[in-house]
């Protein structure tokens, strides 16, 4: 694992859009996170798309996960909230058809969970936050590290944690997902994972210098040749070994 300790959020997303933005090439297929922390980095994307420098112009994106139940046109639906990131010329240059996202007004869940496994093959690049539970994508702790796309179920602090995008109404936020499995994430040819805030140190030093557990999701990490992790203070507060990581602050 590549660590990269950074002063802030605006220094983490500065390092992960160079990066992305000088690995790119068309055709390129991008993996992408919801949330609240890949938000300035698309900022930086769409900025470089306006100065001409990257674009998602005959690319993809596929989503980690999506919610079930939602109406088609709810904003937080995480197909509407990443068409708003990045679709049109007017952000990253993406087209409409090139968003893949799981299909969770399916009637047959399953089967659409089959189908974006079957689709999604393995990205080129991965973009990941970190829930406080070490979850990523909505893969919950004790769920397989195995796994593949599934049909899931949000335990209830990240419905919480989830709430604020819902006006802070808990019961609005789904309580079921379809979601990229573990084994899915993995086969990306390359992962960028960013930890912002104190909420997030135990589920980092899990990450970092725990052992591998299905009770903490992102620990399968350990085991992926390419992956680099961009915490600032607060996220890595917790860790061991952090002035080893500092000192060799390996970008
Ligand atoms: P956040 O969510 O980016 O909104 O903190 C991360 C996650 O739950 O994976």
């Amino acid at each position: 694992m590549r660590i990269f300790l950074t002063s802030s959020k605006d220094e983490a997303w500065d390092i992960a859009s160079a990066r992305i933005i000088d690995t790119a090439f068309e055709g390129m297929k991008l993996g992408v996170a919801t949330g609240s922390t890949p938000l300035g980095l698309y900022a930086r994307l769409r900025q470089a798309h306006a100065e001409g420098r990257f674009s998602l112009a005959g690319s993809s994106a596929w989503a980690l996960d999506e919610y079930v139940g939602l109406a088609e046109d709810h904003p937080e639906g995480y197909r509407n909230v990443l068409r708003a990131e990045l679709v049109g010329p007017d952000k990253t240059g993406l087209a409409e058809e090139d968003l893949h996202t799981p299909d969770g007004s399916a009637t047959d869940l399953e089967a659409a969970a089959t189908a974006y496994e079957e689709a999604i093959g393995s990205v080129d690049m991965q973009i990941l936050g970190i829930g406080g539970d070490g979850h990523i994508g909505f893969n919950m702790p004790s769920g397989s590290l195995a796994s593949t796309t599934h049909v899931g179920t949000l335990t209830q602090e990240t419905r919480e944690a989830n709430a604020r995008f819902f006006s802070g109404d808990v019961s609005s936020v789904p309580e079921k997902c379809l979601t990229q499995g573990l084994a899915t994430i993995m086969r990306a040819k390359e992962i960028i994972l960013l930890a912002f805030g104190r909420e997030k140190a135990r589920a980092v030093a899990e990450l970092i210098e725990g052992p591998v557990s299905a009770f903490w999701p992102a620990t399968v990490l350990q085991h992926h040749p390419r992956v680099t992790i961009l915490a600032d203070e607060l996220a890595a507060s917790e860790l061991t070994m952090i002035d080893y990581y500092r000192a060799k602050n390996d970008w």
